[in-house]
């Protein structure tokens, strides 16, 4: 049974820097007050003086639907407290035995394309139809994407324990919106109950979502059990938003102690996270709440050669493919072949929410822009966008209204159906700079009547083609789709596979021995 937010008396002390009588404020209808300092997506850190709502009715526009997800409060562990209902590892592997591996992938496989009027699929914005394949590859992958390897023997983080659910994950901002995802799953998990552990759904989830659009996946295995709390995940860094607004004894180590910038960006600009902290804390290339790579990347220095002042930013992919070599390969043990069937398999489906534009809006300045529509996991936090700012009516916030990262618009012509369009058009179209509604730095081809016109690249996937070793494999994949399919699938696996319990990709198959092949699609 869940330990409910009413028994606050019992909330967790796993909360690091924070003064624990704090943590009676929480409350589903929001009640954070007083002043935070809080990095947003630019990584500029800003003193915002936060929302001040103490009652802020559950029906308001800008209330986040939480009460619309039938299932929601089993995917995200408000606050700081624990889930007493997880299954202990000798109860689970024996539960998995039961397990109708085929009835679980029909079930997700028809969520998939279920679009909810609460969080409708996305699709139809890009002329394709509803599924929420990415979302959920992108759920699997963030739960996933937290595994670092420490040494050669030793790892931490992962998917397996499903710490996503909790705090500080739930909180960190790179995960804004998967709470939406783990409520949609919520009712698979209701239904299958203790024969498939949350950590297992969420991977499998991911998995089935590539599969069924046509993708490519061999095998999967099953057994990762859940945790009841997130503190193994602190070493990998706190945001502090949640719990510790207006408090000023509570800490956020977002930011990053030691940091360099290269010597070609910008001196304004953001800043990038040394592989050691001083404290020890693990994390990637850029802070907290980005813990894989900085999607902007680096901005040029106005006296760097290449620099145009006429162009509407100067982001360098040359240099974001850096971060994303030091992300994937230095922190994460990833070939530089895997590295790129990963960002191109995974950016395939789904697409980059920011559709919104604030501007001449009160929520354009602070607190709300100012915190970015970065933070989710407080019902009610009434932190922007995300929370229903976009849009009017039914519609606001959702669907073609949903930000999340604030970049706009699917990488491929089909983001619901498998194809081969991430890397053909990167390596054969020229891409200019521009801005998403919401006034990212992206990119889009110059052709404005190519095929690809309505499609976008992230300056992060641009540095697969800007750097020799990743555009030489690009180049293979984009030649050779049969090679793509079985490199991504092999990635993927080896992804979703390896946790700090189970650091090996077939540590689960021999520990638990229960995987499927698919056999039964055949
Ligand atoms: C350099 C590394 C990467 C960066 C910087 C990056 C960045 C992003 C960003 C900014 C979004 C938009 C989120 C939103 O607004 O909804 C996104 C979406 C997504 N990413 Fe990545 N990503 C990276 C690697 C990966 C990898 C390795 C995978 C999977 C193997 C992946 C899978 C996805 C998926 C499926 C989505 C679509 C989400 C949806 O449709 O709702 N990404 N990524």
């Amino acid at each position: 049974m869940l330990v409910l937010l009413a028994g606050m008396a019992a909330l967790m002390t796993v909360m690091q820097g924070c003064d624990q009588s704090k943590t009676d404020e929480v409350s589903v209808a929001g009640s954070a007050t007083g002043t935070t300092k809080a990095p947003n997506f630019r990584g500029n850190t800003s003193n915002s003086s936060s929302e001040t709502s103490t009652t802020t009715s559950v029906k308001d526009s800008n209330q986040m639907r939480a009460d619309d997800f039938p299932f929601y409060q089993m995917g995200t562990i408000p606050g700081l407290q624990s889930d007493d209902s997880v299954l202990s590892k000798e109860t689970y592997h024996r539960n998995l035995k039961q397990l109708d591996i085929e009835q679980l992938y029909l079930y997700i496989a028809r969520l998939l394309t279920d679009s909810k009027a609460h969080w409708p699929a996305d699709g139809p914005q890009d002329g394709d139809t509803p599924s929420y394949a990415g979302l959920f590859g992108r759920l699997a992958w963030h739960c996933a994407g937290t595994f670092r390897l420490v040494n050669d023997t030793n790892a931490t983080g992962g998917c397996e324990g499903a710490r996503q659910r909790y705090w500080p994950e739930n909180e960190w901002r790179d995960n804004v919106n998967l709470d939406k995802a783990r409520g949609l799953l919520g009712e698979v998990k209701h239904y299958f109950a203790g024969s498939i552990s949350w950590a297992d759904l969420i991977t499998f989830a991911g998995t089935v979502g590539i599969k069924a659009s046509g993708g490519p996946a061999k095998k999967f295995c099953f057994g990762r059990v859940d945790e009841s709390d997130g503190k193994r995940s602190v070493e990998l860094g706190v945001e502090g938003t949640n719990e510790c607004n207006g408090d000023a004894s509570c800490t956020s180590d977002a930011e990053c102690k030691t940091y360099f910038r290269w010597p070609e960006q910008n001196e304004t600009d953001h800043v990038r996270c040394n592989l050691s902290q001083a404290d020890g804390r693990l994390q990637a290339s850029h802070s907290v709440g980005l813990i894989y790579v900085y999607p902007e990347g680096p901005e040029l220095k106005s006296t760097h050669p290449a620099y145009n002042p006429k162009l509407v930013h100067n982001r360098y992919p040359k240099l974001s493919a850096l971060e994303v070599r030091d992300t994937f390969k230095t922190r994460m043990g990833w070939t530089d072949r895997e590295t790129v069937a990963l960002i191109g398999g995974g950016h395939t489906l789904g697409r980059v929410h920011g559709n919104c534009d604030l501007q001449g809006t009160k929520w354009a300045s602070k607190p709300y822009n100012g915190e970015g529509p970065y933070f989710e996991a407080a019902p009610g936090s009434l932190r922007g966008p995300t929370d229903g700012t976009c849009g009017a009516g039914s519609e606001a916030g959702l669907g073609r209204n949903t930000v999340s990262s604030g970049f706009e618009g699917p990488w491929t012509r089909t983001p619901s159906r498998w194809n081969y369009d991430f890397f053909a058009p990167m390596l054969d179209e020229e891409w200019e700079p521009t801005k998403s509604p919401f006034g990212n730095d992206q990119w889009r081809t110059k052709n404005r009547s190519s095929l690809f016109a309505n499609t976008q690249r992230l300056t992060s996937d641009l540095g697969i083609a800007s750097d020799d070793i990743y555009r030489a494999v690009a180049t293979d994949y984009a030649k050779d789709h049969a090679k793509f399919d079985s490199d991504f699938a092999d990635a993927w696996f080896k992804l979703v596979h390896r946790s700090a319990d189970h650091p090996h990709q077939d540590d689960l198959e021999k520990d638990v021995g229960i995987c499927t092949e698919f056999e039964f699609l055949n």
